[in-house]
């Protein structure tokens, strides 16, 4: 008689096989899909792509430990080991795709003095050429330094005028949702002066990068920010304790800590009274998120206090700012660490501490403003 099946062992390991296929397919999408400018249309197709295939590697896995575990109780013969390869490749492509998606959302790392700026989930900032319309401010003495210090100085200080460019509009989606939510006039006259400063830090941070660049560079247009939503779907009280919680309460604070730190350490006089003024304004921001927190709280205690008690749950999970993006790592190397610190740039240790400071500050001094039962059950997690 003759068999019309293929013989079982061969046909777990073919499952296997093509599982291990897509491994590094999916790890050549993943580093493309990290390489690209913050705001390339190329993002969205390659962050399907990269999740379909590390699916699709889970099926496979899935199906090669299946078809593995039959043949290991027909035969009694071989079939485990394809059955555990194929379990791992599933596991791997779960947990890879999972944390790869992640870290491709954070890919560009490195701190910025604002509230960050998301759309459908993606942290954005805007994009960069030449141009001084948004370079106003005094300019540090670089004659000193050396190229490749400089160098490196101007695309610390860009990518900070980034991030803090990217603050205007996450300030406006802010008052846009207070506005939705019927917020007292002070709290929307508090967000509007927040988004102001950060036109200054960002005016402040392109004028800092021409003085050590010898260039003046200005923004180009985000046209994601046209289709965009609010990303507001649900509860929309909740929605503005949890963010501020995490992006104000928690992310300016620590903005604040560093740039206070940062001017401490700063020998140059420009930088030093940019990063005070830093400092002062990031500290009256996340003031102002603390002020929205406890406004939403006296407004709906029964639905914001358990949010918050989740989200306090979750904050150890918030990504940490880095000193140095990973596009100016480079540079960062090249340079005199001494000479950096001299202009107020400190090293990623510095800034580890400092987080593990604050995350503890935030928790506690949150947990205290949650009702006593969540507040007490938040403090102990
Ligand atoms: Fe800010
Ligand atoms: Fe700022």
């Amino acid at each position: 008689m003759i068999s019309t099946s293929p013989p079982a062992k061969r046909s777990s390991w073919f499952w296997v096989r093509i599982a291990l296929v897509i491994v590094p397919i999916n790890l050549g999408v993943w580093l493309v899909m990290i390489t690209l400018p913050a705001s390339s249309p190329a993002f969205d197709p390659l962050m399907v792509s990269f999740i379909a295939l590390a699916a699709l590697q889970v099926g496979f896995g899935v199906i090669a430990a299946y078809t593995g575990i039959r043949q290991a109780v027909r035969t009694r013969d071989g079939g485990i080991a394809a059955a555990v390869s194929g379990l791992l490749l599933a596991c791997g492509g779960a947990v890879g795709g999972f944390f790869g998606a992640i870290a491709a959302l954070f890919a560009f790392g490195g701190g910025g003095w604002g509230r960050p700026l998301r759309v459908r989930g993606r942290q954005l900032h805007p994009e960069l050429r030449a141009g001084s319309d948004w370079t106003a401010g005094p300019r540090p003495d670089a004659e000193a330094l050396d190229p490749a210090t400089r160098r490196a100085l101007e695309a610390l200080w860009l990518h900070d005028a980034q991030k803090e460019h990217a603050s205007v509009p996450a300030f406006a989606r802010i008052s846009w949702l207070l506005a939705a939510a019927g917020a007292p006039a002070e709290l929307l006259a508090w967000c509007h002066r927040a988004a102001l400063e950060e036109i200054e830090h960002a005016q402040v941070c392109f004028a800092l990068a021409a003085g050590y660049g010898g260039r003046c560079h200005t923004v180009e247009p985000m046209p994601e920010l046209l289709i965009g939503e609010l990303g507001a779907d649900g509860d929309v009280l909740c929605l503005l304790a949890t963010e501020s919680l995490a992006d104000g309460c928690l992310l300016e604070d620590f903005n604040a800590d560093i740039a206070a730190e940062c001017a401490a350490t700063c020998t140059e006089p420009a930088t030093r009274r940019a990063l005070e003024q830093i400092a002062r304004e990031e500290r009256s921001h996340a003031e102002f998120s603390w002020a929205v927190l406890r406004w939403t709280l006296d407004h709906a205690a029964d639905r914001v206090g358990p949010a918050l008690e989740r989200a306090l749950r979750r904050l150890d999970a918030y990504p940490r700012p880095t000193a140095v993006s990973r596009r100016a790592r480079p540079l960062v190397q090249e340079a005199d660490a001494d000479r950096l610190r001299q202009h107020g740039r400190l090293p990623d240790a510095r800034w580890r501490a400092a987080w593990a400071q604050r995350l503890a500050a935030t928790r506690e001094r949150a947990a205290l403003l949650l009702p006593a039962t969540t507040g007490a059950r938040a403090a102990a997690s």
